[in-house]
């Protein structure tokens, strides 16, 4: 995954609630070099958005990797230590191989958190190791409960310059506790994710597997040139709303989003510039790519390609309803392929969870320019079911050069459309009449934007540090 140019991305999403997510761009990716493994037992080497002039670890400040004992003070200390490298080149803290139990912590600018392969940050159960957090502005209020929300394992507001990496270490966020609060209505607050961070800049997140959040895995919002990328995030496909990216995941594995209802109009932060590339997704009771449900502050340029989803629910799913405003528009999808799903397409106009009762009803979505091509499914029970709202309808729909196989016990009707308009081009099964096939002379082919966006002009670094005789990894 690689950008977003302002706000959210989570990688969230929700069976019903949802987050504001604004600008990111996926690039999953796979890589044949091992960028990134010890050399030595004593080196590390990487590439990253910023190399960094200090480095420490983890143990210098009293860390333990027992499992049992906590580091939150540890890693506070580190990091509070580190800051003042920010104006001298930055600093790096290493977290080495262990497994290091901590609370919700707060990065700072300039600065990496790295975590070495064996590696595993392991959210802690005291609930005291979690501050509160005001609901996001667009948002109103939380999304498990009406109140604030519990601050994400890795923190970070307002910040630029910030690396989150490692050679596939892991954070692991022991959701299984959350889940079950989560399915007992005990909660009074709303679930922390693994990452998120809120009004920053230049951040990467990459090459790491996140495990088991109790939540959405990673959130950035309200930010910019938001880069993620070879991130593995596993979950059980029945665990609540764990988004993710790159996922075995419970719920949506990207979801964009950018605002709920009034909450979203009012604060008004599209998400826009959005890549997703190489992205792998299996997640059978959700969407491989979600837009909305929350997407009152519009969701606009989002660009998705080469995508694999193996076992999910939807291939693309837009979904909003009367009363969140905004709009999606400009979506452009290419190169998926498919394997086992009930709808390739989906688009429900009527997903109503709300905020609350304020929302007004006047207030309709614009759905237009959404654009599928060059895709292949098999085993599908419903090549599309596309629902618009009545008097609104969602409009520029452009589909060519799809082919749906149907699954042996699909239903009788292959697409559903209502309240829709478009066009389309070599479609297999034949779309609904809202779709018309224009044939090849008038399009064979939907138009693509080829322009390319900033993310994708982004400089990597090549970052090696090596062991000094204190045994602190000083840059090379
Ligand atoms: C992630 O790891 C891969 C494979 O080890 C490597 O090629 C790539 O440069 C790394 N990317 C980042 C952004 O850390
Ligand atoms: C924190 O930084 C200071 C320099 O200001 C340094 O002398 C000190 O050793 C550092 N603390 C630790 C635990 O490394
Ligand atoms: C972070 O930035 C936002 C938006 O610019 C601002 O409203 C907020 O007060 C800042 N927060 C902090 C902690 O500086
Ligand atoms: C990272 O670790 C996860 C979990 O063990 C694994 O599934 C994934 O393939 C690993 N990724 C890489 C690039 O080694
Ligand atoms: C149609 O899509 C397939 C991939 O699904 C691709 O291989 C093929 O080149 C596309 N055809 C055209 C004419 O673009
Ligand atoms: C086709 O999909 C059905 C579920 O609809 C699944 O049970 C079956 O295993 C799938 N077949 C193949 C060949 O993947």
């Amino acid at each position: 995954m690689k950008f977003c140019r302002r706000g959210p991305i989570r990688a969230q999403v929700s069976k019903e609630v949802a987050v504001l997510l604004v600008v990111a761009l996926l690039s999953i990716g796979g890589g044949e070099s091992r960028k990134g493994r010890i050399l030595v037992d004593e080196s590390i080497e990487y590439t990253a958005i910023s190399c960094r002039g200090h480095s420490a670890s983890l143990t210098d400040f009293g860390g333990v990797g027992d499992g049992k004992t906590s580091n939150t003070k540890a890693i506070k200390a580190a990091i509070d230590n580190l800051s003042q490298y920010a104006s001298d080149g930055g600093a790096q803290l290493y977290v080495p191989a262990g497994k290091w139990l901590t609370g919700s912590f707060s990065l700072t600018s300039h600065f990496t958190l790295y975590l070495h392969k064996d590696a595993v940050l392991l959210a802690s159960q005291d609930m005291n190791e979690w501050p509160v957090l005001k609901p996001l502005p667009s948002y109103g209020r939380g999304r498990d409960a009406a109140g604030g929300r519990f601050t994400s394992l890795v923190f970070g507001t307002n910040l630029t310059d910030v690396v989150i990496t490692g050679d596939n270490g892991t954070i692991d966020g022991q959701g299984a506790f959350w889940w079950s609060k989560f399915h007992g209505g005990k909660l009074k607050y709303t679930r922390p994710y693994l990452i998120e961070v809120m009004f920053s800049d230049n951040v990467q997140i990459s090459n790491l597997t996140l495990l088991n959040s109790p939540s959405w895995n990673v959130h950035p919002v309200y930010s910019s040139n938001i880069l993620v990328q070879g991130i593995t995030i596993i979950a059980p496909v029945k665990s609540p709303n764990t988004d993710g990216i790159n996922p075995v995941s419970g719920d949506d594995c990207v979801a964009v989003k950018s605002g709920w209802d009034e909450y979203g109009i009012a604060f008004g932060w599209p998400t826009k510039q959005l890549i997703i590339r190489r992205l792998t997704c299996i997640s059978p009771y959700s969407a491989v790519i979600a837009l909305g449900s929350e997407m009152s502050g519009g969701i606009q340029d989002v660009r998705a390609e080469d995508i694999v989803a193996i076992n999910t629910e939807s291939g693309v799913r837009i979904k909003t309803a009367v009363g969140r405003g905004g709009y999606v528009k400009d979506i452009y999808v290419q190169r998926m392929t498919m394997h086992t799903m009930k709808w390739v397409f989906l688009m429900n106009g009527n997903y109503k969870a709300h905020a609350d009762n304020n929302y007004d009803p006047n207030a309709l979505p614009v759905i237009q320019g959404i654009n599928y091509r060059d895709m292949v499914a098999e085993n599908v029970s419903m090549a599309a079911r596309l629902e618009g709202i009545s008097g609104d309808p969602f409009t520029n729909i452009c589909v060519s050069n799809v082919t749906i196989g149907m699954a042996a016990k699909s239903k009788k009707v292959k697409w559903m459309c209502t309240d829709v308009a478009g066009i389309t081009s070599g479609v297999t099964p034949q779309p609904c009449d809202s779709l018309p096939n224009q044939g090849s002379e008038k399009i064979t082919t939907c138009e693509f934007p080829t322009d390319s966006l900033p993310i994708d002009n982004v400089e990597f670094k090549k970052c090696t540090y090596r062991m000094s005789s204190a045994r602190t990894l000083l840059r090379v």
